[in-house]
């Protein structure tokens, strides 16, 4: 039920929404590097429109294997795939909770921004390494819980119980009066260029789940698993935003 909900959610949200390459590439090249993805297969968990399944592609890998549960994101992600012209790319409809791949499937395991969208992230993630080989690299973008996350909740558990058709309007009216905000802190020019203010807090104060963890509880997770972590942001940096901590973790052989 809530998985179709956040489904749903994402076909209205960000299924027009394609992050720019350039930025999006330029973020994916703090982690890997062409060589390190020449030849491998990828799960990209959670590929929204596909931006990451592109560029992993495009840098060479075997396969990547783009899945969402939001048809309206993977359909445009396909049509990314085409307009690039990438064989080595494919996109299907799966929950990460419950993936139709045997154990040891992929060398990189690649989740931005979608585990604590699920109903059970500490799940999700088990599932993902599920699929990884051993000695295979996991990259993990989770939002972090910070002193303000609470009052962020309480707005997002207001709104989510707001009559669907007013979302829009309401998310207009609060980028109306935050705009100002964000110019003066200049954020704004340096955000997701092609994405309105609005559509931001829509993604933010609207998604029906939103799960947030520390650093620390989720470095611990994975080494109790035996993962090693390889290299670590305390914020993710992309589009400058502050809101996710990236984990790059390996496999133990
Ligand atoms: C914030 S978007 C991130 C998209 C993409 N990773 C990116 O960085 O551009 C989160 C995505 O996770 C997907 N998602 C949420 N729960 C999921 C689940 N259980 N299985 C697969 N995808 C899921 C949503 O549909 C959405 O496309």
């Amino acid at each position: 039920m809530n998985k179709e909900k956040v489904g749903r959610f994402y076909d209205v949200v960000w299924t027009e929404y394609v992050p720019e390459y350039e930025a999006s590439e330029k973020h994916w090249a703090l982690f890997y590097t062409p060589e390190e993805v020449s030849g491998k297969t990828i799960l990209d968990a959670g590929c929204g429109t596909g931006i990451f399944s592109t560029i992993f592609a495009k840098n060479g890998a075997a396969m990547v294997t783009g899945i969402d549960i939001s048809p309206g994101s993977l359909g445009t992600a396909e049509s990314l795939k085409q307009r690039f012209g990438l064989p080595n790319a494919r996109f299907e409809k799966q929950d990460m909770l419950h993936l139709p791949y045997s154990d040891a499937s992929f060398d990189i395991v690649w989740a931005w921004g979608t585990v604590h969208h699920t109903t059970n992230p500490p799940a999700a993630i088990t599932e993902l390494m599920r699929t990884l080989k051993p000695g295979g690299s996991l990259f993990l973008a989770i939002y972090k819980k910070t002193k303000v996350t609470w009052i962020h909740e309480i707005i997002r558990k207001t709104l989510v119980r707001t009559p669907r058709w007013s979302w829009n309007f309401l998310a207009k009216v609060m980028a109306f009066f935050g705009t100002p905000i964000v110019f003066f802190f200049k954020k704004r020019e340096k955000s997701r260029k092609g994405e309105k203010l609005s559509e931001l807090i829509l993604d933010w104060y609207f998604v029906p789940i939103r799960h947030y963890y520390t650093p620390e509880e989720i470095k611990a997770f994975l080494e109790e698993r035996g993962y090693a972590i390889e290299k670590s942001l305390a914020h993710s940096g992309r589009f400058d935003s502050s809101s996710n901590f990236i984990y790059k973790s390996r496999k133990p052989l």
